[in-house]
């Protein structure tokens, strides 16, 4: 029989302090709550890479920094109750769900907006894709995960690769500014038809859930085409979207796997990465695959 222990909850720094003295390997799990299956398999990953001795964190915060103006900030799903309840299942030590003010003690540094608090500053690949559709939105999420980084200094921490540009973007901000933590990437969660795994799935009714499977199939189409090169992949993906009026395309776009251009044919072999944003009905979705040309 398995014996399930509830992780033990910190709502403050110092709470956070206290439960992570003696800590062993220390790992964390950044989420946003309203945690799935996908989130289940970061925590699986976490607690393999902490070992017994070692220590499972999952923050459990809606960033207000990395919403825009106009953006899903309010309804964000919140059910933290179940997300203990995930946790425990998968052998979390210790839930960080701090509340806003114990994350920005001074005000949430909103962009235009005077204040005097220290941001991250992310290079120039935060200004493309979703950086450009969500102007702000990198910066927001390069400091809470600085922030998150430096309340738990955790020794690895698992993000999931749905995110991947924000994926990109921590990797090089441990990287650059040399924080000694071990970045892990997980590869998508998926739904039985492909659908990426994400909190916000849950604000689709049955016909949009439908129509959002669309953008896993155009993203396959692509990789089925790649070794034909690029602008054979694209149409393909492109095919698929066109033929889904429901999904309105915000961005498909084909890179190297560090998100840089590809030429039109690459060599054989080359590896790299087919993005996708659209929105489904007021949901906005993203999701993206590997490509071998
Ligand atoms: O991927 C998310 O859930 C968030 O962007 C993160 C990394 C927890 C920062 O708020």
């Amino acid at each position: 029989m398995t014996v399930l222990t509830t992780p033990a909850v910190a709502r403050s720094r110092a709470e956070l302090a206290g439960l992570l003295a003696g800590r062993g390997t220390v790992v964390l799990v950044p989420t946003m709550g309203a945690l799935h299956e996908g989130h289940a398999t970061l925590m699986r990953i976490a607690r393999e890479r902490a070992g017994a001795d070692g220590t499972v964190v999952v923050s459990v915060f809606v960033n207000p920094l990395q919403f825009g103006p106009g953006e899903d900030l309010d309804r964000y799903p919140r059910t933290f109750d179940a997300d203990l309840a995930l946790a425990a299942t998968e052998g979390v030590d210790v839930v960080f769900a701090p509340v806003v003010a114990e994350m920005y003690p001074d005000g949430v540094p909103h962009e235009g907006v005077p204040s005097e608090a220290v941001t991250v500053q992310p290079g120039p690949l935060a200004d493309v894709l979703e950086g450009a559709s969500r102007p702000g939105h990198f910066r927001g999420v390069l400091t809470v995960v600085a922030k998150l980084f430096g309340l738990v200094r955790p020794d690895v921490a698992v993000f999931g690769e749905k995110d991947y540009q924000q994926l990109a973007l921590i990797r090089r901000m441990a990287a650059d500014l040399c924080l000694g933590i071990d970045v892990v990437g997980a590869e998508t969660d998926r739904e039985p038809d492909g659908l990426a795994r994400s909190s916000r799935n849950r604000y689709l009714d049955a016909e949009q859930r439908q129509q959002a499977a669309t953008l896993s199939r155009a993203l396959r189409a692509a990789q089925e085409r790649a070794s034909y090169g690029v602008p054979a992949a694209r149409w393909a993906a492109m095919n698929v979207i066109k033929g889904e009026p429901g999904v309105e395309l915000d961005y498909l776009a084909l890179t190297t796997t560090g998100l840089g251009e590809l030429p039109d044919y690459p060599e054989t072999g080359t590896e790299g990465r087919i993005l996708v944003a659209a929105r489904v009905g007021t949901t906005r979705l993203i999701d993206n695959m590997p490509l071998q040309f």
